[in-house]
């Protein structure tokens, strides 16, 4: 057994759990989400709390926190005001821009106009999207789960339209994960890129 740590949750100082979980559960995928409140003002924020939970029906999740002084972040009021969200993968190209629009500001500021991207029309949802990015997909709000004793929350959210950078795309339906070059999230203010790329065969 190798010589660890132990950290009990109950009663232990939640901000050190925080950085302990934050830099373990690594690497994390960013997810750019754009979203509008109910009279159509958008909304652009990162968030690492991502993930798919099904593929056949394609759904995912995006957790996010309260925000510092209480309540709701934007895209959380927007995802349960509007039902719709849109989801970005964040590249290396886009990794300055996503950091801009990180800012917690108000809902009256424009984060395109923050991270200097240009925002087009979506194609079945009324948040717009990010032009230059590399995967995007359109989803409906499915539910809104509060986790327990948490200031979190989990939007899950239903794909309904992707859009793949054409270049992506590989000759069997997969996307090049070279071409794509991700961006994800470590612990502290860390990000990092793909580093060795390798096949490996399941055993049947
Ligand atoms: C790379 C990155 C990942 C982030 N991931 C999350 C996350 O998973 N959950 C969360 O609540 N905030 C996350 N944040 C912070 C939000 O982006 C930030 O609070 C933002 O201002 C929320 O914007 P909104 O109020 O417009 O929704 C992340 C920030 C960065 C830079």
């Amino acid at each position: 057994m190798v010589d660890s740590i132990r950290f009990d949750v109950p009663g232990s100082d939640p901000r050190a759990l925080t950085k302990v979980l934050m830099s373990a559960v690594v690497p994390r995928p960013i997810g750019w989400i754009s979203s509008v409140d109910a009279d159509g003002t958008p909304n652009l924020a990162p968030f690492s709390f991502l993930n798919l939970l099904a593929s056949d029906v394609p759904t995912f999740y995006v957790a996010t926190a309260g925000r510092r002084g209480g309540g709701a972040k934007d895209t959380l009021a927007n995802a349960r005001a509007t039902g719709e969200i849109v989801a970005h993968i964040v590249d290396e190209l886009h990794a300055e821009a996503m950091n801009r629009s990180s800012a917690e500001v108000t809902p009256d500021i424009d984060e395109f106009a923050l991270a200097g991207v240009r925002a087009v029309l979506s194609s079945v949802v009324r948040a717009p999207r990010v032009a230059s990015a590399a995967v995007t997909i359109e989803a409906r709000v499915l539910s809104i789960l509060p986790i327990e004793g948490s200031a979190y929350s989990a939007i899950i959210a239903r794909a309904l339209c992707l859009h793949v950078r054409s270049d992506l795309m590989t000759a069997d339906g997969f996307i090049d994960p070279n071409r794509l070059r991700p961006l994800a999230r470590l612990g502290s203010d860390l990000y990092t890129t793909l580093g060795r790329v390798f096949p490996m065969t399941r055993p049947s």
